[in-house]
């Protein structure tokens, strides 16, 4: 394949995507305010975080509130979790006005408190479940729904072609696969030769769905990479995103066969005032610059000697004080 055919639109079932550089759903992370930034920096497509089908079907106000849309995202994602189908059909009349393009069920979310319920990658267990809430979804709406897994429990059931098989039987639009097991969590490395493997699969049973890859998506020539030794469809940044939008117009710069702009320290520092603003927006000052503290250490990462600034801004609960703390980083 050439560079310029490696970045292109991708077809989720009767969603249309203008490009395959993803925003990854991320717990804690992909709220709205991030989102927007990673759009306006490029993303082509982004997905809320994970989104309980029980809480929604309690009507959980803070449920509800994750499934928002920002106001720059044309597109996206609801991400669902559950570990049974008992409340898909409330929880879907409750997303239903939201309109979301697709609607993407978490099968490899490791943290015990929802593997207990069934939910997360404890579904990579149960097969036939997952075969089930597709099934349900696609007769309750029109959205198209897809399942994004992991590639096994532990490295003693890697299951995830025949787990990819019984989504696409319930009528799955997509796949994506987070190249580890749940065991593994999230350290290195992540086995992309799972995703050429599935994306073989799909191909050999003449499943025209897109597959999409996750896992070590560090740095935006990843991308190039990822897609050139899977053949898959699309990619999803996830870690790689953070403190770092930067990587999604980087990565179309480099699969457009460009030298990518490097990332200045007034780069950065635009980028996390841009992102404290829209923060600040949906949160309003104070509990965005404490929400903004994580996001800047990112942001701040690599920097040498900004241990005074991290200092600074763990305390701001202003944007004047940000601004002063930020005052102190000067550009190379
Ligand atoms: C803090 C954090 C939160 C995450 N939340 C979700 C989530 O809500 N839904 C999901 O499908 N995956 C979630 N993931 C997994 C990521 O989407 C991605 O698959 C994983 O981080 C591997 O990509 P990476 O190695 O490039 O970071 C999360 C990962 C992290 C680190």
């Amino acid at each position: 394949m050439n560079e310029q055919n490696l970045y292109h639109p991708v077809q989720i079932g009767s969603t249309s995507v203008a490009g395959n550089l993803f925003l990854a759903p991320l717990a804690g992370y992909t709220d709205i305010p991030f989102r927007s930034l990673c759009i306006e920096a490029g993303a082509d497509f982004t997905y809320t975080e994970m989104v309980s089908a029980e809480g929604l079907a309690r009507e959980g106000e803070k449920t509800l509130v994750l499934m928002d849309r920002a106001p720059n995202e044309d597109q996206y994602a609801i991400q669902l979790f559950m570990g049974n189908t008992d409340s898909l059909k409330a929880a879907i009349e409750q997303l239903r006005p939201y309109q979301p393009q697709v609607i993407d069920i978490n099968c490899g979310c490791p943290v015990p408190k929802v593997t207990k319920t069934g939910a997360g990658s404890a579904m990579m267990k149960n097969p036939k479940l997952i075969t089930e809430v597709v099934r349900i979804l696609t007769d309750l709406t029109d959205i198209p729904v897809t399942v994004k897994f992991r590639t096994g429990w532990d490295a003693q059931n890697e299951n995830f072609l025949a787990f990819a098989q019984a989504a696409l039987d319930g009528g799955a639009s997509a796949l994506t696969l987070h190249a580890r097991t749940r065991t593994q969590g999230y350290a290195p490395f992540a086995d992309w030769s799972k995703i050429t493997e599935l994306k073989r699969y799909c191909i050999e049973h003449h499943y025209s769905v897109p597959v999409f890859g996750s896992g070590d998506l560090f740095h935006a020539e990843d991308a190039k990479r990822m897609l050139e030794q899977t053949g898959i469809d699309g990619v999803m940044f996830a870690r790689g995103a953070i403190g770092n939008p930067f990587i999604f117009s980087q990565a179309k710069a480099i699969l457009a066969g460009n030298v990518p702009q490097p990332v200045t320290i007034a780069m950065r520092k635009h980028a996390i005032f841009r992102h404290l603003d829209l923060m600040i927006d949906t949160y309003g000052e104070k509990t965005a610059c404490t929400l903004m503290r994580k996001h800047t250490c990112s942001y701040l990462k690599g920097i040498p000697n900004t241990a005074t600034v991290k200092q600074a801004v763990v305390q701001a609960l202003s944007r004047e004080q940000y601004e002063e703390a930020l005052s102190q980083l000067v550009d190379l």
